[in-house]
This record gives C-alpha cells, sequence and structure tokens, in this order.
C-alpha cells in the first residue's frame, strides 16, 4: 500500500527532542513495516541511552517553567493541539491503519477517542484543587497542595498508537510535568506525527521529548531511564512481564509507577441475559482492534440454558466478518501486528483442539491474504486446562465455556492472576449487583461490551497493574501531595 499524505510532513523520521527534529546520535535507524504487506514504510531513528540522555537533559530543563505556567495557560496549548489533531483526522489515521494494520474506520474512531484524552485534561488541569484542612489547633493552618511530580517517561503499546500516548502525555503535561516518551517499535509514525503537532500548537521546546527506537535499543533507552533520579514517574501500558521488570529497575530511584499491563477478561453471559444484546456486546468487545486489545474478552462463559443459542448466533455473526488490509473500506478485521502474534494465535487455537474444543467457525491462518491475518473465530467446549485460559491470545479468537452456577463463574472467572477487565450479561438487576461486587477486576461492563471513554477510569488489579488513566482520577498519577502547616497565625 501506498501511503498518501495530505500533509507530507507528518510522516517524520527524527526523533523530537528539545524541540528539534534529530537523528539519532549515531545516526542508526531502524524499518517500520506495514503488517499487511511486509512493506517497510519507513526508517526512523533507532536511538540509544545517548538520545534518552539527552531528552532527559531538555525535559529537566524545559521544567521550571512549564510547571510554573497557569494552569489556563497550559490548557490552552492542549486545546490548540487537540482541535490541530482533528484537523490532520485523516492522516494520523492513514498513518496508524499503514503502521498498525487496523482498518481505517478503526483508525479514524481512535483519533477521536485519543484526541478526546486531550480536550479533556485540558479541562481536567484547570480544575485541579488541594484542601485546606479543617483546623485541629489554634493559630495553625494547615494545607494540602497538588504539584506535578516531575519529569514523566511514557512508554506507549503499539495496540493503539495514539490513544495510549494521549490518555498519558496530556495529563503529564496538563498539571505542569515535562514527559519523554518512547512509543512502541512498531508503531512509532503516529507517535511522531502526534508530537510533531503537540510543538507545532505551542508546547515548549523540551517540555515533550520523544524518541523511537527498536525492541533491543528500546531497553537500553529505558534502562536510561530508570537509572535517572530526574525521572521522577514511569507510566506504561503493555506486557506484566515487562511492568514487572520496570517495577523492580525502578525500584533503586523510587520512582513512581503507573502500570496498565495484560487482561485475560471474562465474559458472562447468563440464563435471562438478552442474547442478542449479548453478542452484539461480545462482537463489539472481543473483535475491535482484531481482539489484540488488552480489555477484550478472553474467555466467555455461557451457562447452559442459552449456551447453544449464544453459540449459533456468535458464529454466524463471526463467519461474516470481513477480513481485508486497512485500505479496503470494507473491512472489519486487519491484519495482526506481525508474525509472533499470529504463531501465539495458531499455537492457542491448536493447543485448544489437542485438549478436545471444537471449531465453530474460522480457527485458521489466512496466509492467501497476506502475512499475518488469523480467521475470527469461535471454539466450542473450552476448559480451564487449555492455554486460551491461561494465557492472553491477544487475537480474534472467541473461546466458549459452559457453566451452570452463579458461584461456579465467579469463581473461574477470578481463577487468573489477571484483573484488568470483566463484562456480565444478566437482566437480574440483584445478580448484577453480587456478581460486579465479586469480581476482581478495574472495569466492567455490565450489559455493554464498549468501556472505553476518556472520562472513565481506566486500569486494573492483581498483575493487570495499578494507576487509573483517563476520568479525573487521571491526574492523580502525575501528582505529589505537599502539605503546608501554617504556623503564629494567632
Ligand atoms: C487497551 O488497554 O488495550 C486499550 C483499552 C482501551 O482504551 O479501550
Amino acid at each position: 500500500m501506498e501511503l498518501k499524505l495530505k500533509r507530507e510532513a507528518l510522516l517524520r523520521r527524527q526523533n523530537l527532542i528539545g524541540g528539534e527534529w534529530t537523528d539519532a546520535v549515531n545516526h542508526a535507524c531502524f524499518p517500520v513495516v506495514n503488517p499487511a504487506t511486509g512493506a517497510v514504510i519507513a526508517h526512523v531513528a533507532n536511538s540509544g541511552p545517548a538520545d534518552a540522555r539527552a531528552a532527559t537533559d531538555a525535559a529537566a530543563k524545559a521544567a521550571s517553567d512549564w510547571r510554573a505556567r497557569l494552569p489556563r495557560e497550559r490548557a490552552e496549548i492542549l486545546r490548540r493541539w487537540h482541535a490541530s489533531i482533528l484537523d490532520n483526522a485523516e492522516d494520523l489515521a492513514a498513518l496508524m491503519s499503514a503502521e498498525q494494520g487496523k482498518p481505517l474506520p478503526e483508525a479514524r474512531n481512535e483519533v477521536a477517542y485519543g484526541a478526546s484524552y486531550v480536550a479533556w485534561f485540558a479541562e481536567e488541569g484547570t480544575r485541579l484543587y488541594g484542601d485546606l484542612i479543617p483546623q485541629q489547633q489554634r493559630g495553625k493552618q494547615m494545607r494540602a497542595v497538588k504539584e506535578p511530580i516531575g519529569i514523566v517517561a511514557a512508554i506507549t503499546p503499539w495496540n493503539f498508537p495514539m490513544a495510549m500516548i494521549t490518555r498519558k502525555i496530556a495529563p503529564a503535561l496538563a498539571v505542569g510535568c515535562t514527559v519523554v516518551a518512547k512509543p512502541a517499535e512498531d508503531t512509532p509514525l503516529t507517535a511522531l506525527a502526534l508530537v510533531g503537532l503537540a510543538h507545532d500548537a505551542g508546547v515548549p521546546a523540551g517540555v515533550l521529548n520523544l524518541l523511537s527506537a527498536s525492541r533491543e535499543q528500546g531497553i537500553e533507552v529505558v534502562g536510561d531511564w530508570l537509572a535517572d533520579e530526574r525521572v521522577r514517574k514511569v507510566t506504561f501500558t503493555g506486557s506484566t512481564a515487562v511492568g514487572k521488570h520496570l517495577a523492580r529497575e525502578s525500584a533503586q530511584t523510587l520512582k513512581k509507577l503507573s502500570l496498565e499491563l495484560g487482561g485475560n477478561a471474562p465474559f458472562i453471559v447468563f440464563d435471562d441475559a438478552d442474547v442478542e444484546a449479548a453478542v452484539a456486546g461480545l462482537l463489539a468487545a472481543k473483535f475491535r482492534n482484531g481482539g489484540q486489545t488488552c480489555v477484550c474478552p478472553n474467555r466467555i462463559y455461557v451457562q447452559s440454558g442459552v449456551f447453544d443459542a449464544f453459540a449459533r448466533t456468535l458464529a454466524a455473526h463471526v463467519g461474516e466478518l470481513h477480513v481485508a488490509p486497512a485500505t479496503d473500506p470494507g473491512a472489519q478485521i486487519g491484519p495482526m501486528i506481525n508474525a509472533k502474534a499470529v504463531d501465539k494465535i495458531e499455537r492457542h487455537v491448536r493447543d485448544a483442539l489437542v485438549k478436545g474444543a471444537t471449531v465453530l467457525v474460522g480457527g485458521r491462518r489466512l496466509a492467501e491474504k497476506g502475512p499475518n491475518y488469523y480467521a475470527p473465530t469461535v471454539i466450542a467446549n473450552a476448559t480451564s486446562d487449555m492455554l486460551v485460559t491461561s494465557e492472553e491470545t491477544f487475537g480474534p479468537v472467541a473461546p466458549l465455556y459452559r457453566f451452570t452456577s452463579e458461584d461456579e463463574v465467579i469463581r473461574l472467572a477470578n481463577d487468573t492472576p489477571y484483573g484488568l477487565a470483566a463484562y456480565v450479561y444478566t437482566r437480574d438487576h440483584r445478580r448484577a449487583e453480587r456478581v460486579c461486587g465479586a469480581l476482581e477486576v478495574g472495569v466492567i461492563g455490565l450489559n455493554e461490551g464498549s468501556v472505553a471513554s476518556e472520562a472513565a477510569p481506566f486500569g486494573g488489579v492483581k498483575a493487570s497493574g495499578y494507576g487509573r488513566e483517563g476520568s479525573r482520577y487521571g491526574l492523580d498519577d502525575y501528582l505529589s501531595i505537599k502539605y503546608i502547616c501554617q504556623g503564629g497565625l494567632d
């Protein structure tokens, strides 16, 4: 696919450090590949520790001026950035589809979704109240003041190349932090275009620095930030294994962390559910982004009384999903991000079949379409001993499990180290209350498959991490609280 942009300048290949577009110090580059075809889209800077250090130097230099600005001034700049994202929405969507593979309508949705975090935090940043603590002693006044935590390192994944960046960077900038950021090696182009727009919108030099790096070099870049005392906060979305590594390594400099890690979401359909609505909810939640979403249902528990009807209706709909490259106007499922991702899906489905599952639809790689396609799949008779139960498949595979009682399904749903999202379909409001209360997760879709919103707190419990993004709570992770006790007032 040839990438045609209205504004060619949005295809950036260099790092943004201290307000300047720069090559990696050693002039190294790495290729960004279109997952639909395997073709190289561009070569971008392959940064290393020296570039990471330069970014931190720039963020440190810009910190005091940015912190001293009025919240309204920062908000005004964020609002201009938001407007500019929307003005360039088609180009951003085209870049995103080319490097990530998601169909263009989904990429357009993500541009709007990603931009919504910038608008939201522009507003929230101006409403950052502290506390005047009720007086405890005569002559003394106690205050709690919220302050920017300092330099933030943002490390973002490839599945949402834009939204995961804006929901980290926008709150950090809104409260007065400066930022060093590294997007995933598979999808740096959207991120580079995005910070270019931020720079043009008036984000001052050094306040927002972003550099690209290959998988191997990325470890070095992040390692430098983890060791640097000046970086006070790390925000990361990605795997639990990497999240644990960041937590261990950042202990040396005691950084504050937000970790949005792996999920293994249960999707529970009770006998008393509206089956059509449950199927629609599952299609929205499971097959968004080709199933490459941390909150997407990984285990679908259906009660015996509606199991057959649910499975039949779901398989019929899934069989009609149109699998095609992002440029096909009818595409609903694009390629997976890379060959490794397809290998994992194949391994999971093969393991399930060996252990007694049956394929209702799909169940195979679509090599005839390109290097990284896998058919949308529904499998029945899934059981607890299968890989699809214990690991996040991160692909368009829906395994169905039959259950009989509420207690049983709560036990099964919680029987995982992860706790990001869950979905519950029931028309019984007492049951809804009981089950929502019992599920060990951070996000619940109750009779609803689409949960994402800039106005809602997003994040997990257990091995899915900690911290919340979006909503008014999304500012907290970028703040520290200073207590001021003023005496001599009597
Ligand atoms: C994700 O964590 O994979 C994305 C969640 C979302 O914003 O919907």
